[in-house]
């Protein structure tokens, strides 16, 4: 059974695959309105969402399946305290697939473990968001073409924006990709995924600096939920706004995408730009989720690809408090990064050495 928990899940050819079948989906509507018939997709959502959950219910819907679950934890045995564990087998039992959103990082990754059935991550705290990802790409290659030699802007909160670290890690698998970092200082990439960029990223303090040059402009909500510090969130919230002034420092044919919901990044004087893709990019979400769905269904037989770089470990991972590891009781397991770091296979932040 394939599930996708991570952006990179996937390969590069897998990714061709589903975008292929979202570009049919939408070429040849009719075709598909039966094709999922008789099957039930459960949406586990612990965490708010309006856009995600719904796009995965009406991909769904247009695939002739049906739909179950939950969008409010406190509403399921979850308050009773039962595990994402056990939660998942019982499920398993209802349901073909899963979409689950969690706020502890690694949830799904657990889910996966337990299921019989795939799942699929719907955005797991600040870690990931592969659904997502699915949707930023098939929007890039509808809007310009292609994914090679593209310079990508990402401007907002990158250290809990779990959007970009989805697309930072399957963008980054692509010939010539370049990005220039635009955050506060107190929001910058987790240190993990900028090793991970080495050369092929810098900074920039402004979005005018950077506007010039960008094929993309990845605009980001600061996660206001993530904050422990309520007047730090106040300080930084505003610090990057996208408005028509700005607009004009940017080349004719690069697109400003965003995963929404919006606050106050993107001022409504630049929705009636066509380089403004965000209001197309929702719409893909439910295209690309309907591929998605319809693919992991035909690929249940598959095996999914065994990683055996993962270890166990003695040592505590040092995101505790936002790992799904520091809530539930599952074996500490670690791997170790390209530059010799011990990392949480969970959540991919370090592990505690003592
Ligand atoms: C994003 C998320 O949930 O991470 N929203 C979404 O899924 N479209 C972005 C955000 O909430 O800022």
């Amino acid at each position: 059974m394939r599930h996708l928990i991570d952006s990179v899940d996937l390969t590069i050819e897998e990714i061709d695959i589903i975008m292929n079948r979202a570009l049919d989906i939408i070429a040849h509507k009719e075709m598909y309105t039966d094709s999922c018939h008789g099957k039930t997709l459960a949406t586990l959502f612990y965490e708010p969402s309006t856009r995600t959950r719904l796009s995965f219910t009406a991909a769904m819907m247009e695939l002739g399946g049906n739909v179950l679950g939950f969008s409010d934890a406190n509403s399921s045995s979850v308050s009773k305290g039962e595990s994402v564990a056990d939660t998942i087998r019982v499920i398993s039992a209802f349901a073909d697939i899963v979409a689950m959103r969690h706020s502890k990082e690694g949830a799904p990754r657990i889910a996966a473990e337990f299921a019989r059935v795939p799942v699929i991550n719907a955005g797991d705290g600040g870690n990931s968001h592969p659904t997502q990802t699915m949707t930023d790409l098939l929007t890039i290659r509808r809007e310009l073409g292609h994914f090679d030699n593209l310079t990508i802007g990402l401007c907002g909160d990158l250290k809990y924006g779990r959007t970009v670290h989805s697309l930072i890690k399957a963008m980054h698998r692509y010939e010539g990709v370049r990005f220039i970092l635009i955050s506060p200082n107190e929001l910058k990439l987790p240190s993990h995924l900028k090793s991970e960029l080495a050369g092929d990223c810098e900074e920039a303090a402004t979005i005018e600096e950077a506007m010039p040059r960008l094929d993309v402009l990845y605009m980001t909500r600061v996660q206001q939920e993530r904050f422990a510090d309520k007047d730090q969130y106040e300080r930084l919230k505003d610090t990057y706004i996208l408005d028509e002034e700005k607009m004009k420092l940017a080349k004719q044919n690069m697109i400003v995408m965003h995963p929404l919901p919006r606050v106050n990044e993107i001022t409504m004087g630049v929705d009636a730009d066509p380089r403004a893709a965000y209001f197309r990019q929702v719409e893909n979400g439910k295209f690309v989720r309907m591929a998605l769905i319809y693919t992991l269904l035909q690929w249940r037989n598959q095996v999914e690809k065994n990683r055996d770089d993962i270890c166990l470990t003695d040592h505590i991972c040092s995101n505790i408090r936002r790992c799904i590891s520091g809530a539930e009781n599952v074996p500490h397991r670690a791997y170790m990064d390209p530059y010799g770091i011990l990392r949480c296979y969970y959540c991919n932040h370090r592990i505690n050495p003592e």
